[in-house]
């Protein structure tokens, strides 16, 4: 058992990885400002503090209270065309907050953090799939400030002790019985494609004229649930005597395979049952056409097999959480 501090715990991932690392029998304690997160989104078993990782005396404190001896750290701003116009945000957040809550940590001698990185520290890769090793061509502020925070992890790493693994993940979709994408806004395919199925509007293809095979983008998309199972595996690889993160750890997390905007699109109508209307708008600024993992890694060091790979599947149960869930999360 470890006492975890899991920020941005009342998130999208957080959430999740929160209910999956209760469930695993480790003690979890949230920090989230709730600026994007949900208070009913966080287990009712895990502790909960409303503010931010950005304060670092805060978070000082904070960690000896709760005797933490990990951290989970997946709050973050988390919008490509936000952070291209709000770069500030991204600097100051991701990177400045960042190291903050890293100094907290190294203050009370919390030595261990599992990081929620991006693909988008790649860029637009030369080849797919694309393994770890590739070089970090960020195109936007956003994953621009993920590769710096994965940066100070690893000069950390060697100056001062810090075990971490970064977690590039790739595309999360899918949900749990009781958890579920839900964002204001929403930008993510997905969640879009699944309101055009319940009517609230049309969803929009951004592009048809990519070099793909049938003309839009090509996505890793992976089930939040095996990236949840992803964390609990690197939560364990931070151990200060695991061999595994003597280094600062780096694993894509993909399925290894990629599906077209299209192909999201006849998933949600097999998942639906429904003829979802949808119209072909222009390109959005920042896409690379195709973003597939290279992601054996995470299986040979972290012994990361996805449980749940199957498109069909991640869409059916993010549809199925929409179903039950009409008014979200009544916030
Ligand atoms: N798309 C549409 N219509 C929509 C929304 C998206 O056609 O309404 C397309 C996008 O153009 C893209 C694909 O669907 O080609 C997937 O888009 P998402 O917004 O769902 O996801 P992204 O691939 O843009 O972004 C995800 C994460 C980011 C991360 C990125 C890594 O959400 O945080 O992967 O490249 F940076």
């Amino acid at each position: 058992m470890t006492r975890v501090l899991i920020t941005g715990g009342a998130g999208y991932v957080g959430s999740v990885s929160a209910a999956t690392f209760i469930e695993a029998g480790h003690e979890v304690v949230v920090l989230d400002d709730l600026t994007t997160g949900h208070r009913a989104a966080v287990p009712a078993s895990a502790t909960f503090h409303q503010g931010t990782y950005v304060d670092g005396e805060a978070v000082a404190r904070l960690l000896e209270a709760e005797r933490i001896e990990a951290i989970l750290h997946c709050a973050a701003r988390s919008l490509v065309g936000e952070s291209i116009r709000e770069p500030a945000r991204y600097f100051g957040q991701n990177v400045a907050g960042g190291v903050a809550l890293l100094d907290a940590a190294r203050a009370v001698g919390v030595e261990r953090i599992v990081f929620s990185s991006t693909a988008a520290v790649y860029g637009s890769p030369e080849a797919t799939p694309i393994p770890e090793e590739a070089p970090l061509r960020p195109i936007n502020p956003y994953g621009e400030s993920k590769r710096a925070f994965e940066a100070a992890l690893a000069w950390y790493g060697r100056a001062y002790g810090l075990h971490s693994v970064s977690l590039r993940y790739f595309n999360v979709a899918g949900a749990t019985e009781a958890l579920g994408e839900l964002h204001e806004p929403e930008t993510h395919l997905i969640p879009n494609i699944l309101r055009a199925a319940d009517g609230v509007a049309e969803a929009t293809i951004f592009g048809d004229d990519y070099s793909t095979p049938d003309g839009t983008c090509i996505r890793d998309y992976i089930h939040v649930s095996d990236l949840a199972e992803a964390h609990l595996l690197a939560l364990t690889a931070t151990a200060l005597d695991d061999p595994r993160t003597a280094e600062p750890l780096v694993c894509n997390l993909g399925n290894g395979g990629g599906f077209s905007v299209r192909e999201v699109l006849a998933a949600a109508e097999r998942a639906t049952g429904r003829a979802i209307p949808y119209g072909v708008g222009g390109r959005r600024a920042g896409d690379p056409p195709v973003l597939v993992a290279h992601s054996r890694r995470a299986a040979e060091i972290l012994g990361w097999r996805p449980a749940r790979p199957s498109l069909d599947d991640m869409v059916r149960s993010a549809w199925a959480w929409r179903q039950a869930h009409p008014d979200g999360y009544g916030d």
